[in-house]
């Protein structure tokens, strides 16, 4: 789906749209080049899975120039970003998660403003987030799961679990395979049955764009392929979380710096 008026009723509706690969090839494809050294520099921003090896996710990648600059502030994605928002935006939080084949484990059913809200005092859960496939994402090697129209219902009440400073243990209640604000499963379990459950699977390239309060997941991938998504999430500029939020995140995992990005052409 491409043409704007229909990505934007679609999002509004089911809080997410899937956009085959629009942007060109020669925009997202260097990042695979990019991905070893990314995944190899050690330092807070990078965590692992439970074996303590194999790298689970990569932030702060707003602080890279080049191809992951060209991806998130330049391309027809950031166009698209800019119409679903509405307003002006800049690129919040920028990871990598490598969901390494065999070896890349489950992400629970979340809703991403629940931890941005209690790590960095976000007030509206008005983020989008564009996963691009880095790989082919099919139904065997952990494809995000999406519930469609739970983005309106009303975001979760808990307090933060208390996450500060930049030490790199601290900040793993916000990307384990056991996360700090899960959802409990029985009420996923009926969310999924009386709103069913879309797979995004398509070709390396395609993108996943969907709301800050839709609830999704993905199961562990027990293929023999790895399947990486670069998940760039947009936020509102007038939604910026308030400086000195305490314990807020530092920049190494999200962007301080609201300045709006330039308009694209769509
Ligand atoms: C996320 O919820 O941040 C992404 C989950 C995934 O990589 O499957
Ligand atoms: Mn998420």
């Amino acid at each position: 789906m491409t043409d704007p008026t229909q990505l934007l009723a679609g999002y509004r509706r089911d809080g997410f749209v899937v956009v085959p690969p629009v942007t060109p090839h020669e925009i997202w494809g260097p990042l695979t080049g990019e991905l070893p050294s990314v995944l190899a520099e050690a330092g807070p921003q990078r965590f692992f899975e439970e074996d303590g090896t194999t790298v689970r996710a990569v932030y702060g990648l707003h602080r890279k120039d080049g191809p992951w600059r060209a991806l998130a502030e330049a391309s027809p994605l950031t166009a698209l970003a800019r119409q679903l928002i509405g307003e002006d935006m800049y690129v919040y939080q920028w990871k990598v998660n490598p969901k390494a084949a065999r070896l890349g484990d489950r992400w629970q059913w979340h809703r991403d403003f629940d931890f941005w809200r209690a790590a960095d005092g976000m007030r509206r859960p008005a983020a989008p987030t564009a996963a691009v496939f880095l790989d082919e994402v099919t139904e065997e090697n952990g494809p995000l799961r999406l519930i469609p129209g739970t983005h309106t219902d009303r975001p979760a009440t808990a307090e933060p679990p208390g996450g500060t400073g930049d030490e790199a243990g601290d900040w793993a209640w916000i990307t384990s395979s056991r996360l700090a604000y899960a959802l409990p499963e029985t009420s996923t379990e009926e969310l999924a049955r009386t709103r069913g459950v879309y797979e995004a699977t398509g070709p390396a390239g395609t993108v996943v764009l969907f709301h800050g309060n839709l609830v999704h997941s993905s199961a562990p991938n027990r293929s023999p392929h790895t399947r990486t998504l670069a998940l760039i999430s947009y936020n509102a500029v007038s939604n910026a979380p308030p400086a000195g939020h305490p314990g807020a995140r530092p920049d190494c995992f999200v962007n301080h710096d609201a300045k709006p990005l330039p308009a694209i052409a769509a």
